[in-house]
């Protein structure tokens, strides 16, 4: 057993696996010796062998084997859990976690629909273990210094509406295979609620609670559904929608994006204020998070590029907020994420992003493929409930949830 204060298990070795990983080398490359992998879980006991053998790499000491999560707690003596499974296999592998004394830490979306999410905070406060939702973009600095931009920074007046659109041309005879990402009860459902978890924690991140949301949501193109019928799966593969999200604090945005628009993409992701606009030219997931590429215009005629925005916002910063936000000068979310979940176990304090926080997020992406599935409005409060759960029952219902 390892003496390290905090004892982690990998569970999931599969892609998003590695930006974990590769955050932890960061960690250790930076000195940060309170922790260790003990262990790695995969269903496919080869992927976890994998992840062992490149953990050892930067580690020194090999993490044990394991492909099924309930062995491995029966065996190893461990403090956390990162999860990064499908998403119908958060809860499945985190209850059983949670019920052993171990923190987890699971990747977006955090539930694989509202119940599941709330049976993983439920369980986590009936062993007074911590839940923390993995999310990556929040914490680069793109991401913070727009929020303070928004915000406290006050740079483009009161926040109004956003328009975040993508029009793109996916050739149908190219539909790539999906995996479980194309089942319903695997996936929860497609990139509404997949890198869209994304777009959606980052939105409340910058303007707060959503009160509503209504919502379109298709597969337009029929030849991905065929190519997912041979594939045997029930395809959960939307290829467009259009979603109204209004929020509590008077804020409107419009969040749409389809791969089904022959000759002519565009992209524009554009938050207003009263006195200017933000722009992004990367992506309507991931806006200000990675490539950082967007600027700031002011009526008055000030420009400023994300870059100059965001050293304007790292001058604001006390040495206290930039080691606890940027600690040893890390910018990489997903080193950030890991580094915040150590140091909430150890330290036994709430993660930035806890499993709450990775609800509220889930909760819009649900009510917009509950919006597309009612025909109606539907309202954060109905969706958090249970009172609007019909897109959501047969997924329930096939986990016994
Ligand atoms: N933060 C990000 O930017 C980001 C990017 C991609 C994926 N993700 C999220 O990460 C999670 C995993 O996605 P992925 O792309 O890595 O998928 P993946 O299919 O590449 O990997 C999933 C792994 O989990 C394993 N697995 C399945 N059931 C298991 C079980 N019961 N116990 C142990 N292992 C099991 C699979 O064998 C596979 O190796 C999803 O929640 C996804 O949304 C996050």
């Amino acid at each position: 057993m390892s003496e390290k204060q905090v004892r982690l298990a990998l569970i999931g070795c599969g892609g998003i696996a590695n930006a974990h990983l590769r955050g932890y080398q960061t960690l250790v490359e930076k000195g940060v010796d309170t922790f260790s992998i003990d262990a790695t879980c995969d269903v496919h006991r080869q992927a976890a062998q994998n992840y062992a053998e490149k953990i050892a790499e930067f580690q020194g000491t090999t993490p044990r084997v394991y492909d099924n999560v309930e062995e491995m707690l029966k065996t190893e003596d461990l403090n956390g859990a990162d999860i990064c499974t499908p998403h119908s296999h958060h809860h499945i592998s985190a209850i059983p976690c949670l019920e052993s004394g171990v923190d987890i830490m699971t990747e977006k979306p955090f539930g694989v629909t509202v119940k599941a999410s709330k049976r993983m905070i439920e369980v986590a406060k009936e062993n007074g273990r911590i839940a923390a939702a993995a999310e990556n973009c929040r914490r680069s600095p793109g991401q913070r210094a727009v929020r303070w931009a928004l915000n406290e920074g006050n740079i483009i007046g009161t926040p109004r509406m956003f328009f975040a659109q993508s029009a793109s041309w996916r050739d149908p005879s190219e539909a790539g295979n999906w995996h479980w990402r194309l089942d319903k009860e695997l996936s929860g459902g497609g990139m509404v609620m997949d890198s869209g978890a994304h777009m959606m924690d980052t939105i409340r991140y910058f303007f707060g609670d959503v009160e509503r949301v209504y919502a379109e949501v298709r597969q337009i193109d029929e030849q991905f559904a065929n190519h997912a019928e041979r594939g045997k799966v029930r395809s959960c593969h939307e290829d467009t929608w259009v979603a109204i999200i209004n929020f509590k604090s008077g804020v409107i945005g419009t969040w749409s994006w389809t791969t089904a628009a022959p000759v002519h993409g565009f992209l524009n992701v554009a938050f207003y204020g009263s006195e200017g606009v933000i722009r992004d030219h990367g992506d309507v997931f991931h806006p200000f998070a990675f490539q950082e590429r967007g600027e700031v215009e002011k009526l008055d005629g000030t420009k400023y590029t994300i870059n100059e925005l965001r050293d304007m916002y790292l001058e604001t910063l006390s040495d206290e907020e930039k080691e606890r936000l940027f600690p040893f000068g890390i910018e990489d979310g997903f080193a950030l994420e890991v580094y915040d979940f150590i140091n909430a176990i150890k330290n036994r304090r709430p993660p930035e992003v806890d499993g709450w926080t990775g609800l509220q997020a889930k909760s819009i992406a649900i009510a917009i493929y509950e919006s597309a599935w009612s025909g109606e409005a539907v309202s954060i409060a109905d969706v958090l409930d249970g009172k609007v759960n019909g897109y959501q029952k047969e997924i329930d219902e096939h986990w016994g949830l």
